[in-house]
């Protein structure tokens, strides 16, 4: 036996020497001090030697197994130390190279537009007020002064929910009751606002219609707001949005919820109004609809309408946005084509 314990002696130590990393040691160790190690084995089975011999084993088996226990906490510092050197090295960083940029997101082209309308019409005291996506047909249709089978109702094909007079707001509009009624204080309190968000349409998509985008509607109240001053205020919009000499011409329309109502036209900026593709030779672009507030609307919003007036507008962000950069198809800004997203 002790002849065994010298050979698993010298055999430990040698299988030592030939180790350098943190696995192998682990190894080792189990091999021969595991709870079936050999060392732990061979100590174990002293009761099996006759009496007389067990203190002379007993001893070089202590001393052995101290000796490869200072072994063994010699051999861990130096693979530790190895195993750091080739850390060091395989890990080396060459601080004089330039950094890599990171990729950035950026904003959604409808967003910047969207932050753009909302910087100028800041400018003129117009402060944003959200309203809801999800509407009644009440604050939709019937306070805009649309009756129930109106046919300007067919202008705006409808998500319903599947609940009775619930909808997906058709336009931004409905918003201007919800403000008045809100911030109006009963009808004694002037207003300025522009009511940006998501609106719903059941359509059929095409490279021009979508089933949902982005209006911006603009609202005004006061005891002496004029038709002079929606033309002035829209034209100053113009001149800011589409460049200082940016041309505005109204033309006389019809919407439920205005009177008058008007549309209101851009000159061309890609033809400067000779004509081309974008304007389809007209030389002219449309950017808005807009009127004075409907009587029936300012008192549906808690305003006596012998006292105030206002005027309103809606205008497409994505509409404008499209025109601004040459994009033909509507569908690119919900596509989610990074290659489209990438270019604003
Ligand atoms: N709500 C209209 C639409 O979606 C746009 C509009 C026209 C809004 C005239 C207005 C306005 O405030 O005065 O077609």
């Amino acid at each position: 036996m002790l002849e065994k314990l010298e050979s698993l002696y010298q055999e430990a130590l040698g299988a030592l020497d030939a180790i350098s990393g943190g696995d192998a040691l682990r190894d080792w160790e189990l091999k021969y001090f595991g709870k079936k190690g050999g060392v732990t084995e061979l100590v174990r089975s002293v009761g099996a030697l006759p009496k007389e011999e067990r203190a002379a084993f007993g001893k070089r088996a202590n001393e052995v197994k101290t000796a490869l226990e200072a072994a063994y906490a010699e051999r861990e510092k130096l693979v530790g130390a190895m195993e750091l050197a080739k850390d060091l090295e395989e890990g080396e960083v060459d601080v004089t190279l330039p950094g890599r940029p990171r990729a950035t997101g950026g904003l959604h082209p409808a967003t910047q537009t969207l932050r753009e309308y909302a910087r100028i019409w800041a400018k003129m005291g117009f402060q944003v007020y959200r309203s809801r996506e999800v509407e009644d047909d009440d604050t939709n249709f019937q306070l805009l002064n649309f009756p129930p089978h109106h046919p300007a109702r067919d202008m705006q094909d409808t998500f319903h929910t599947t609940k009775p007079n619930v909808l997906l707001r058709t336009h931004t509009s409905p918003g201007q009751i919800r403000a008045m009624r809100e911030l109006g204080e009963n009808g004694t309190k002037p207003i300025r606002v522009i009511l940006p968000g998501m609106v719903y349409r059941y359509e059929q998509i095409t490279a021009r219609s979508e089933v949902q985008f982005n209006q911006v509607e603009g609202l005004a109240i006061g005891r002496n707001i004029t038709m002079t001053d929606l033309k002035g205020t829209i034209a100053q919009f113009a001149r800011e949005f589409y460049g200082a000499d940016a041309a505005v011409r109204f033309r006389a329309s019809y919407f439920p919820f205005t009177e008058p109502s008007m549309e209101v036209d851009v000159e061309c900026f890609l033809c400067g109004g000779q004509g081309c593709r974008v304007c389809k030779y007209a030389g002219w672009l449309e950017i808005s609809g807009a009127g004075m507030v409907h009587p029936v609307v300012l008192e549906n919003g808690g305003y006596d309408p012998a006292v105030w007036s206002g005027f309103a507008f809606g205008m497409g962000p994505e509409r404008a946005t499209m025109l601004k950069h040459g994009i033909t198809d509507i569908r690119y800004f919900w596509g989610n084509d990074l290659r489209f997203l990438e270019q604003f």
